[in-house]
């Protein structure tokens, strides 16, 4: 059965930077017939390059691809002070707190800003290019200034989610061997002041040595522990900065950021991203995507600490000459109005969005969008985790008032910026649905042998050719990167990028992303590996050995359900305890977002005889679905009923 279809908005076409599926495959045929050409045209066009590049894909050291060989650019000049000449007191980023105080810095006041921080990084802590500087921060603008400033000097910044716990953060500082860690005292959440510094503290003490100077911004005025020789006031450093700094001119391939992100092996992945192919597809994608016009107010909920943050709150809607809203606080407070209320404010164009924010708003104040005037908007994003056509529905009736495109973006930490995704005034949508690659991405969906499934059944998202904002490799690991990344998938005997995710195309060629195939769960839109969870839930001295996956959560996309066997005859009796430990010990070594909705004892978890964990049989459990596995190669197969027996009598 065909699906429904949504048509593009008529009001919008004329303007739209891509206007009908006849351009999109133009373009796409463009990108096929010429590929390089194709990339090379956008780069002529949309980069202020210092010096022009030489080659535009070097494929010799595959999968290690180079793009725009020997071109020199400045990111931070890309996205800050080009535009100086012809939008110099356009708002670039309005800032709106968590208690409603409000910050707009204009272009030429943020030029000034990020030179100083770059004259800041230079002059007080010595970082030079290549050095690595980890921002732990709010979503406040001094985050965009310090990501812009390591961009300006060429230093590569590692961003640290706010959520993660100082174990956490201390893992990521030395994977990076950074020497800066910029931070602040903390900021505000649900009108109440929380602290990062004193995680912070934490981090450094001990193992730390690479680290040589904090530098703190004062967001909340609490009181902060402070240690002399170590700890730097930022509001007091900057006093003195010139307002100028030199851009300095980096390759195309030196890395801009590293970001670290969940596999499916305990240890997080020190992604790495380029200078050049990053910045060239946020920017156009922002054009594309989310069809950025000079007065457009753009808005986008994520967390700096994220990728969606990197590049569609930071780097792209600046390259793109943009006006950005950031904003520090949460969209429940004061209530499930806040959103909508600042969407009628601002008069926000475009609005982009988790799906797990879609539902709890919807849940929490399903009226509340009909309280404000929305005709602002015009187009609505999605990103991080399937949509669900509730969700969707709502989200394009009660926000969109059916007038707006929906755009679900399909992306990855490692893509850099979207993959598939709906032009939005072009595309025909169907409801929680990606629709199509965007012109010169070549995602195809293949079985193990590199075949493209049959409509309608699963198989794998791949990418078949390298593209300009790819991931370059893993921090420090090479081979985890070609292994993880281009081990599995291949196609005409080259192997392809391998996503992890599932998909499925229909009769018409349209794309839906299906899920995680791999150790990955997705809470909340937040990337997490199961084997990272069970490493901490092993660090419990009573923990003999444990399992976690992802169990369908209403709200939060998944919830994390932990089977967990006990040492000896460590005792049921205890049980209450244990949990509240082991999620003690989880938010220690990991930090909040990653603590298990279910945590059930079992007196073992299901292996095969080889020793591997059966994930699948406890994902099916745990649903409470019927087990319709192979349980013939278990080491001990009667071990399911006892597993399944013991979940429902928790009536989970
Ligand atoms: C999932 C976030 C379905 C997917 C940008 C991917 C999605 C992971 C979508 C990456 C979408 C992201 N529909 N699933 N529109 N967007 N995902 O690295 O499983 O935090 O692999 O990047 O989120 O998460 P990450």
């Amino acid at each position: 059965m065909l699906q429904e279809k949504y048509y593009p908005n008529k009001e919008h076409i004329k303007n739209a930077s891509i206007k009908s599926m006849d351009e999109y495959n133009e373009l796409m045929n463009a990108a096929k017939e010429d590929y390089e050409g194709f990339w090379g045209k956008f780069a002529n066009e949309k980069i202020d390059w210092i010096k022009p590049y030489d080659k535009v894909l070097d494929e010799s050291e595959a999968p290690f691809y180079k793009w725009f060989i020997g071109g020199k650019l400045n990111v931070a000049y890309q996205c800050v002070d080009r535009h100086l000449k012809t939008k110099k007191n356009k708002a670039a980023i309005i800032f709106e707190g968590d208690n409603g105080d409000k910050r707009v810095l204009t272009y030429l006041e943020l030029a000034y800003e990020v030179s100083r921080t770059a004259n800041m990084f230079k002059n007080e802590f010595g970082i030079k290019k290549g050095d690595r500087v980890v921002l732990y921060m709010p979503m406040i603008p001094e985050a965009a200034i310090s990501m812009l400033a390591c961009a300006k000097i060429g230093a590569i910044h590692s961003v640290v989610f706010g959520g993660f716990s100082a174990e956490a953060l201390r893992d990521r500082i030395v994977d990076a061997e950074a020497k800066l860690v910029v931070t602040s005292d903390g900021a505000f959440r649900k009108g109440s002041p929380y602290m990062l510094k004193p995680v912070v503290d934490e981090a450094l003490s001990k193992d730390c040595e690479c680290v040589k100077a904090v530098c703190v911004i004062e967001r909340n005025g609490e009181d902060v522990n402070w240690v002399a020789g170590r700890d730097y006031s930022y509001n007091e450093l900057i006093k003195s900065q010139s307002k100028y700094c030199e851009s300095e001119a980096m390759d195309s391939e030196d890395p801009l950021f590293l970001l670290y992100t969940s596999g499916s092996t305990g240890k997080p992945k020190g992604v790495q991203h380029s200078t050049a192919g990053y910045i060239l597809w946020a920017q156009m994608t922002m054009e594309w995507v989310f069809d950025m016009k000079d007065n457009d107010t753009y808005w986008c909920t994520a967390d700096v600490g994220w990728i969606t943050g990197h590049t569609y709150i930071v780097y792209g809607p600046l390259a793109a000459g943009a006006t950005t809203i950031m904003f520090e606080g949460v969209p429940t407070f004061p209530d499930a109005g806040r959103c909508w209320k600042m969407v009628e404010e601002y008069r926000v164009n475009q609005f982009y969005t988790a799906p797990t924010a879609i539902r709890l708003l919807h849940k929490m104040g399903a009226d509340e969008p009909k309280k404000y005037d929305l005709s602002s908007l015009r187009i609505l994003g999605t990103v991080g985790e399937p949509i669900d056509p509730p969700a969707w529905k709502w989200y394009y009736e009660e926000i969109g008032r059916s007038k707006c495109a929906i755009v679900d973006t399909y992306w990855q930490t490692e893509t850099g910026g979207h993959m598939i995704s709906p032009l939005p005034f072009a595309t025909p949508i169907k409801p929680a649905c990606a629709t199509f690659p965007l012109p010169g991405i070549m995602a195809e969906i293949i079985d193990e042998n590199g075949n493209p499934t049959p409509i309608g059944e699963k198989g794998f998202m791949c990418i078949t050719k390298p593209w300009p904002s790819m991931i370059r490799t893993i921090w420090n690991d090479g081979e985890r990167f070609a292994k993880s990344y281009f081990g599995d998938c291949k196609k005409d005997g080259k192997p392809v990028y391998f996503t992890g995710d599932g998909a499925m195309i229909d009769e018409e060629g349209y794309m839906t992303i299906t899920g995680r195939t791999d150790d990955v769960i997705n809470v909340s839109g937040h990337r997490m590996g199961t084997a990272e969870v069970e490493a901490a839930i092993k660090k419990h001295p009573s923990v003999a050995a444990n399992a976690v996956v992802g169990k369908p959560h209403p709200i939060k996309g998944e919830g994390i359900f932990a089977y967990v066997v006990l040492k000896g005859e460590d005792n049921f009796a205890t049980e209450a305890e244990t949990i509240k430990e082991i999620n003690e010990i989880i938010k220690k070594e990991i930090g909040a977002i990653a603590l298990c909705d279910d945590i059930v004892f079992v007196p073992d978890v299901p292996k095969t005889r080889s020793g591997k964990i059966m994930r699948r049989i406890l994902r099916s459990i745990a649903k409470g679905e019927e087990i319709t596995q192979d349980t013939s190669t278990l080491e001990d197969p009667t071990i399911v009923r006892k597993i399944e027996e013991i979940v429902r009598s928790c009536k989970l």
